[in-house]
């Protein structure tokens, strides 16, 4: 039997999709490349914007067409959009099998079901389930870089976010499943570890807090690159930022999400911090880790969202000059707190133009800071081909910056030394020296 896994969202769901394969293989099915192969297509799905959601029923009517080609295909949809629209998928035509981000050890059962009992689900979220057990199948074939969730859920309840009602309460996995895993990952030639949760500065196992992880895995090989994301900017404790100092596996990037330069703004938000504590930060990151690189996630045209609040976005962002962003229009997501209490009445037209004004801005500060770069050497971990052309590999610095290069004879897991020769605001064009 043969199975199609097609994902979106979040780094999260990507690694989930890699547990579910894990479980699929005990039960004798094979990953195949293509669609026209399968005999389970499973779509692992993401809400956080109702685009996400949109570009996911697309695809759904394309499963529908390869289902109608050839009988006997069975289609699931996973991850968010299943625990958010439960039974409401399954009146999609197209769709056999709904299982939300805690019910994939139930998958192998509903696949057993299905054949007698037609359509199944499972969506129960849990306080427990970290999938500790099970060994992640990595499906991206390069062998270099490897995510662990240390973490599922979220407790922070940010008024505009789906996530806590899509993946439920925040639980810490255990630590020693995690080290476990990381040595197995090391022992398999893996280069770069990543450590996953929504909000990784709350893990706590008994007296493991997200610091003490980080020594922990950082101290299993220094030759093993670790990275870790994301921060919240409430719970980033300075302990973090040694910790990072202290060891040079430990990769210089922080994700720090601001969503919005106003106070009043993110109090509506419910981040419970204000422009004032998130600067405060941002200078601690500067003072304890001068050569940290530092990227964020923003939103614009939240509910009620002034000229002057947006402003204070702009300024925050010229102020802070992040080395990246992902910068979002609100989406209003059903169920959230903002949807019942805050009516979305900024204009799309002025959402977009915010979005924009902040875009061009965030592309000019990226190129500045990308030419700070220029002329300067740097250890860059292969990660394979570029699409630049043959022969050109692509690899990222302990900044997360992304550079190209010749290959000179170099293959994805190696680290090179390159020199910085110019740069765009998303690439370093380098050379091997
Ligand atoms: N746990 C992480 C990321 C959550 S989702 C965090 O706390 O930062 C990733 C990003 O999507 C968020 O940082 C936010 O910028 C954006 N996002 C979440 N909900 C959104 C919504 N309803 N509309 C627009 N963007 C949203
Ligand atoms: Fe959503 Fe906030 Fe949790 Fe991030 S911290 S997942 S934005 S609720
Ligand atoms: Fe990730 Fe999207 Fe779910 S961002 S947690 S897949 S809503």
């Amino acid at each position: 039997m043969k199975v199609f896994i097609e994902t979106y969202g979040c780094q999260m769901n990507v690694n989930d999709s890699e547990v579910v394969l894990a479980i699929l293989q005990k039960e004798g099915y094979e990953l195949c490349g293509s669609l026209q192969e399968a005999d389970l297509i499973l779509v692992n799905t993401c809400s956080v914007r109702d685009n996400a959601e949109q570009r996911v029923l697309g695809r759904l009517d394309v499963f529908r067409l390869e289902k109608k080609k050839r009988g006997g295909v069975v289609v699931g949809v996973l991850g968010c959009m299943a625990q958010r629209m439960k039974e409401k998928l399954l009146e999609h035509p197209v769709v056999d099998l709904v299982a939300g981000p805690d019910s994939y050890r139930d998958i192998p059962r509903l696949l057993d079901a299905l054949k007698t009992e037609g359509k199944q689900i499972s969506a129960q979220l849990s306080h427990e389930e970290t999938y500790a057990d099970i060994k992640p199948v990595r499906m991206d074939g390069k062998g270099v870089s490897a995510y662990i969730s240390i973490m599922r859920g979220c407790n922070n309840v940010c008024s505009y976010c789906i996530v806590p009602y899509t993946r439920g309460p925040e639980r810490s996995r255990d630590p020693y499943t995690i080290l476990d895993e990381a040595r197995d990952l090391i022992a398999a030639g893996y280069k770069e570890i990543n450590l996953l949760g929504q909000n990784v500065d709350s893990y706590k196992w008994n007296d493991i807090n997200f610091a003490g992880l980080l020594e922990m895995v950082a101290g299993l090989s220094p030759e093993t690159r670790v990275r870790f994301a994301t921060s919240h900017p409430k719970d980033m404790s300075d302990e973090v930022l040694h910790a990072m100092a202290r060891h040079d596996n430990l990769c210089k990037h922080i994700h720090l999400p601001v969503q919005s330069g106003s106070t009043p703004m993110l109090e509506k938000m419910n981040r419970k911090y204000t422009r004032e504590k998130y600067l405060e930060r941002i200078a601690k990151i500067h003072e304890i880790i001068p050569e940290c690189a530092i990227t964020t996630d923003v939103i614009a045209g939240f509910c009620g969202e002034t000229e002057e609040d947006h402003a204070l976005t702009i300024s925050l962002f010229k102020e802070v000059r992040f080395d990246g962003a992902f910068m979002f229009q609100y989406s209003e997501r059903p169920g959230t707190k903002a949807s019942r209490h805050f009516p979305d009445d900024v204009p799309l037209e002025v959402k977009t133009r915010r979005l924009n004004e902040i875009i061009a801005l965030q592309n000019e500060i990226s190129l500045a800071q990308n030419q700070k770069y220029v002329g300067g050497v740097y250890e860059v971990l292969v990660e394979g081909p570029s699409k630049r052309g043959a022969d050109q590999l692509v690899g990222r610095t302990t900044h997360n910056k992304t550079c190209v290069f010749s290959a000179c004879g170099h293959k994805a897991g190696d680290f090179v030394k390159v020199k910085v020769l110019s740069c765009s605001s998303a690439t370093l064009i380098s050379e091997i020296i």
